[in-house]
């Protein structure tokens, strides 16, 4: 790489022409124009249309960087030590590494979490939700227009112990915000009947969970709807394209709610194709702790992602003390 490809250095006061700020963390600076999100390293440089680029970065920052890997795309991405977080061009993409032009570098948590928000802040504009169905939002192209603090600030739903227990996260209604998303208005919103004996009134709950669902206002985002001990369900509505390639440390089941969804599966390390699975409603997988993984969703649907939260997992996968199958054929 030649000396050009170099990050320029650090300009915090300085708006660009389309106006919008550069950022630099370590090595990595970023800088947006009306298209494109561009990330410069000491050894390379590479453009992310910016729809892709803030759609990934609005996961990665609510979900706190997520379990192991999420890459941005096939060049960039960051890799969680829940803690401290692994920020990487090139480093899961054999050519880059064949030719020793990746880059890594550790940042604290707080640190790139901070980066993270001021650069989704500052480059989203007014009108535009990076959490939304493409037809669901407008445009995040152009000059620097405005903001949509209310849209990339959303507090994530992480129930202690289950939605609708007193207390816990609350069920969705009109009246709390969340209508019926237009592609469920055929889902039934009756709720169950609970009758606990008194004295158990906190302790006995149910919810319906497809007319939760069904009044998402995002898509691509589990959240924790129940948790016992380390283990969460954490359902999610989906439609076009999960933003990020999520390179898994720990398996992760799948159950298919509703509807369908594509996913192209790939080695973890090198992005090699490995499987395309496609799961129709009632569809169960168990995706292995060695891949990496991309969904498709032409309608939108229902996914129940169920994790186990333990942070024992990774070491113990690691090592090989643990299988990165679920089970043995
Ligand atoms: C995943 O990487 O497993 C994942 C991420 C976001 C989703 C669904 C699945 O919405
Ligand atoms: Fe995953």
């Amino acid at each position: 790489m030649t000396d050009t490809l170099k990050p320029a250095p650090p300009r915090p006061d300085m708006v660009n022409d389309a106006g919008y700020r550069s950022y630099t963390i370590g090595g990595f600076t970023f800088s947006r124009d009306e298209y494109f999100a561009t990330i410069e390293w000491p050894t390379g440089s590479h453009q992310i249309a910016v729809d892709q680029f803030l759609r990934s970065m609005q996961r990665d920052v609510a979900w706190g960087f997520f379990y192991g890997i999420v890459n941005f795309d096939s060049v960039f991405g960051t890799m969680n030590h829940y803690g401290n977080v692994d920020m990487f061009a090139g480093r899961f993409n054999e050519a880059y590494r064949k030719a020793e032009v990746d880059y890594n570098e550790n940042f604290p948590h707080d640190e790139i979490l901070g980066v993270f928000k001021a650069i989704l802040a500052d480059w989203t504009n007014a009108g535009y939700d990076p959490f939304a169905a493409p037809m669901e939002t407008g445009s995040p192209y152009g000059r620097n227009h405005g903001s949509n603090d209310a849209a990339v600030e959303r507090r994530r739903v992480v129930a202690q112990r289950m939605v609708g227990v007193p207390g816990d996260e609350e069920r969705r209604s009109d009246e709390s915000g969340f209508p019926i998303n237009r592609q469920f208005l055929d889902v039934d919103q009756s709720e169950p009947e609970v009758r606990p004996e008194p004295g158990y009134e906190g302790e006995v709950a149910a919810f319906n969970l497809f007319a939760y669902l069904s009044r998402s206002d995002v898509t691509w985002n589990p959240s924790v709807v129940s948790a016992c001990k380390e283990s969460l369900y954490c359902p999610t509505t989906e439609e076009f394209i999960l933003p990020v390639i999520h390179g898994n440390d720990r398996v992760e089941w799948f159950v298919q709610l509703s509807d369908e969804i594509q996913w192209d599966v790939e080695d973890r390390d090198t992005g090699r194709k490995r499987a395309r699975v496609v799961m129709k409603a009632g569809d169960v997988a168990a995706m292995p702790a060695d891949i990496r993984h991309q969904g498709y969703s032409p309608k939108r649907s229902m996914l129940l992602v169920w994790e186990n939260n333990s942070g024992a997992i990774p070491e113990l996968i690691a090592t090989g003390q643990a299988p990165v199958h679920p089970v043995e054929f």
